[in-house]
């Protein structure tokens, strides 16, 4: 028999649960991570919208291996206890001038990785704009202080200026694409944003 969403929902979270991470979407950055190899052993990694930490944890684990540095900013602290020793966190808004100054201050970085989504409202236009904003705002964070070869991970909601986005990352990375990882939630109009090689 076909699995319903809410089996596949129910898969995830319980694998999560099992495996220590305090978020299904480790899953998605484990599949980004499988198809484009973005984040290796020693790398300096930047998780904007980083809470609760399954990316955090996943990249501390699994892509770093213990070996580099991460540093996580969310408005919400980090559901890790404890926090990973390669792991700087940093309460509040990504793209306020004190927490930006941080983060420029800890670069430049391998690569970016960002799952920051606003809160919703459950009106498409105004979610998706903010989307938008979130992505624009990682994206000239990403043209600043990325270096070169460096990767970015964007999501962003379907529907919030991803073709504009895209356009702008084909002239930054060597490649640019779209891709949906197969946990995102069926119903989800999120994507991600792949920028593959700085120039
Ligand atoms: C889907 S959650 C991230 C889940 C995380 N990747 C994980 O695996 O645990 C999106 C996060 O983006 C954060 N966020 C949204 N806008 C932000 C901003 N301006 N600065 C920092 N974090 C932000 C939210 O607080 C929220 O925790």
């Amino acid at each position: 028999m076909a699995k319903t969403r809410r089996d596949k929902a129910d898969f995830y979270t319980k694998k999560a649960h099992k495996e220590g991470y305090p978020a299904r979407s480790v899953y998605k950055l484990e599949e980004i991570q499988a198809a484009n190899n973005i984040i290796k052993p020693g790398d300096s990694i930047l998780d904007v919208g980083a809470a609760p930490g399954s990316w955090t944890l996943y990249t501390h684990r699994e892509l770093i291996k213990g070996k580099g540095t991460i540093v996580a900013v969310d408005l919400n602290p980090l559901n890790l206890n404890p926090i990973p020793p390669t792991v700087t966190f940093y309460q509040g808004d990504a793209f306020s001038k004190e927490i930006r100054s941080k983060l420029v201050e800890k670069g430049p970085y391998d690569t970016i990785i960002s799952d920051a989504a606003p809160m919703t409202m459950g009106n498409r236009s105004v979610d998706t704009a903010r989307s938008e904003n979130l992505a624009e705002q990682v994206l000239y964070l990403a043209t600043e202080h990325l270096k070169q070869h460096g990767n970015l991970v964007i999501k962003i909601f379907q529907g919030g200026g991803q073709q504009e986005i895209l356009k702008q990352m084909r002239t930054i990375f060597t490649k640019a694409k779209t891709t949906k990882p197969k946990a995102c939630r069926s119903d989800s109009f999120e994507i991600f944003l792949i920028g593959l090689d700085k120039k």
